[in-house]
C-alpha cells in the first residue's frame, strides 16, 4: 500500500461517523506490516519528542531502572526512541496483537500486555507500578477514552512522570474535548501538576503535534 493510500485510509476512518473499535483494530492489522514505513514516509517525529520530553526530566544516571508503561506502543517505535535516551525498562501495552508482533520483534521491550486499556480494562499491574507512562498516539476516536488517566494516576509512583502526544487537531474531537478539562481536574484535586503543555509543528509532515507532560503528586 502506497503512503497516501495509507493516509486515506487513515483519514476516511477518522472521518467517518461509523468507526467503531473493530475498525480501527481492522485498520491496524491490515496496516502492521508497513506501519513502521509509512510513519517513517510522513517524517513521524512524535515518538522521539516524547522521549525527549521524558528524558529532560529524568537524570542519565537514573534511566536504565527507570520503569516505563509504553501505553497504546503499537509497533514500539516510543521504545526505540527512548532506548535511544538510554531508558531500560519498558513494558508495553496494546489491544492490536498484529502490531505487537512487530513490537516484540524488536526485542526492546521488557513485559508486553496485549489488552485495550479503558471501558472497564485496567493495566494488569499493581499500583504504583511506574516511573513513567508514556502514550504516543493513543488518543483518537475509538482509542483510549479520557478515563484512562484515572488508571494512569493509579499505576504512577508518586514522583512518576506522564507524557503524552497526539495530533493536535484531534482535541478538538468530540470525545476528547473533555481531555484537557479532566487533566486540569486532576491536577485541581493534587493527583499531579502539570510540567508542560506544547503545540509543536512538524509531527508529521501533514500536522501538528500537541505535548502534555505531568508529574504525580
Ligand atoms: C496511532 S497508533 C500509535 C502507536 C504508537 N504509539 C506509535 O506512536 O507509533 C495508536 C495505537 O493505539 C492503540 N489503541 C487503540 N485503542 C486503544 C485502547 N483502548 N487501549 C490501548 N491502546 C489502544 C492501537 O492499537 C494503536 O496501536
Amino acid at each position: 500500500m502506497s503512503e497516501s493510500s495509507f493516509r486515506d485510509g487513515w483519514a476516511d476512518l477518522m472521518g467517518s461517523e461509523h468507526i467503531t473499535k473493530e475498525k480501527v483494530l481492522d485498520h491496524y492489522a491490515q496496516n502492521a506490516e508497513n506501519y513502521d514505513e509509512h510513519l517513517r514516509q510522513i517524517q513521524s517525529t512524535g515518538p522521539t519528542r516524547i522521549a525527549e520530553k521524558l528524558a529532560q526530566q529524568v537524570p542519565l544516571e537514573e534511566r536504565s531502572h527507570f520503569d516505563i508503561l509504553d501505553v497504546a506502543a503499537g509497533t514500539g517505535r516510543v521504545g526505540e526512541a527512548l532506548v535511544e535516551k538510554q531508558f531500560g525498562t519498558i513494558d508495553a501495552l496494546d489491544p492490536s496483537q498484529p502490531l505487537l508482533a512487530k513490537l516484540e520483534a524488536k526485542g526492546i521491550y521488557r513485559r508486553v500486555f496485549c489488552t485495550f486499556l479503558g471501558n472497564g480494562h485496567n493495566a494488569p499491574v499493581e499500583d504504583g507500578a511506574y516511573d513513567g507512562v508514556v502514550i504516543s498516539g493513543g488518543f483518537s476516536k475509538e482509542h483510549l477514552p479520557i478515563e484512562v488517566l484515572d488508571e494512569i494516576i493509579r499505576i504512577l509512583k508518586p514522583g512518576g512522570f506522564f507524557v503524552n502526544g497526539m495530533t493536535a487537531s484531534y482535541i478538538k474531537f468530540p470525545e476528547l474535548l473533555g481531555l484537557e478539562p479532566k487533566m486540569d481536574q486532576l491536577e485541581q484535586a493534587k493527583k499531579w501538576v502539570k510540567i508542560s503543555r506544547e503545540v509543536q509543528s512538524g509531527s508529521t509532515i501533514h500536522a501538528a503535534g500537541l505535548y502534555h507532560v505531568y508529574k504525580k503528586l
